[in-house]
């Protein structure tokens, strides 16, 4: 009897303590856990969003860099965080296509995460590097045809958006180049930007102010619609790819178990995030869209990632291509 009274009491002790710890939430700094390198893409948008969220919580946001295994490291760690709000993950598209890219992941999408909700949508970009011979995208196609064997493409890991792009980019040419994978693109574009590699696929969360400064060959855009923040930039898909589309979503997530109530205060810190002026301008200009209202929730985050594990789980079974 005394046994079960004392499990019973540590029961409610425990149960008060996370109500408790919910309430307060949050009273120290929170971790945003980054899968990829400092100063690219996925960190540009981790950090104009936390900047904002981390006055919503009136506490530091900081930013951890978790790199390797295309982001899987990272989000591995995540799941088996504490569950109280203290450790969030951004993550991209590189979530939903883990799931099948890797046979033995360490964590499953679906149950070992709560989700906040969606964040930005970023289009990508096709680079060469700047004195690299093809000077658009008409020269370009012959031209790796007929040197593939000798060219790299860099990208950030097997998961990667950069390494879908570049793969999609080599299956629709119908061309095999040699990959080089870094731990983010902000690595691999110090890299192009040095001549070392030949071609990258980044966001222009990264890849703007390298086109803006001529630092790097641009080849087009993998959006359907050319960009409102580079007009006269035209598609992939206008320049003959058709249909050569590559769209980076964002999600924030949470451990598996964190407090509904710390989850709904971290939401309502993305959507105040999402919705100020600086925020969107800079992703504006950045050519990033922040995603709309009805799709900054945690309903919203889950049921795309079920969506796109399904769609990309048919595609790499049928390629048969598996990271492990
Ligand atoms: C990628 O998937 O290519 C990443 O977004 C790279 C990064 O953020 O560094």
């Amino acid at each position: 009897m005394f046994a079960f009274r004392s499990v019973v009491t540590s029961m409610v002790l425990g149960l008060a303590a996370t109500a408790a710890g919910a309430q307060d939430f949050p009273s120290r700094p929170i971790t945003l856990v980054v899968p990829f390198a400092a100063g690219g893409p996925t960190d540009v948008v981790a950090r104009a969003v936390g900047q904002v969220m981390a006055k919503q919580f009136g506490q530091t946001v900081v930013i951890e860099n978790k790199l390797g295994a295309g982001g899987t490291l990272a989000a591995g760690l995540v799941a088996k965080a504490p569950p109280d709000g203290y450790t969030l993950f951004i993550h991209h598209n590189g979530m939903a296509t883990a799931a099948s890219l890797y046979r033995k992941l360490p964590y499953n999408p679906l149950t070992d995460f709560e989700y906040v909700g969606q964040v930005v949508d970023v289009p990508m970009t096709l680079l060469g590097r700047k004195d690299f011979p093809a000077r658009n995208l008409a020269e370009l196609l012959p031209y790796v045809k007929a040197n593939a064997g000798k060219l790299s493409l860099a990208h950030a890991g097997l998961g990667a958006v950069s390494q879908l792009c570049g793969m999609l980019f080599q299956q629709t040419v119908g061309v095999q180049i040699q990959t080089i994978p870094y731990k983010g693109t902000a690595p691999a574009m110090n890299d192009l930007l040095g001549g070392q590699v030949d071609l990258l696929c980044d966001q222009t969360t990264q890849t703007t102010p390298h086109i803006k400064s001529g630092g790097v060959k641009l080849y087009g855009v993998t959006t359907l619609q050319r960009l409102k923040a580079m007009p006269d930039v035209a598609t992939l898909d206008e320049q003959g790819l058709k249909g050569f589309q590559v769209v980076v979503w964002h999600g924030i997530y949470a451990p598996k178990g964190t407090p509904k109530p710390v989850l709904d205060r971290v939401n309502a810190a993305l959507r105040a995030a999402l919705k100020d002026p600086g925020v969107q301008q800079r992703m504006a200009d950045l050519g990033a869209e922040v995603v709309p209202e009805s799709k900054q929730t945690p309903e919203s985050l889950r049921t795309w990632l079920k969506s796109e594990i399904d769609r990309w789980g048919v595609a790499i079974r049928a390629a048969g291509e598996y990271a492990d």
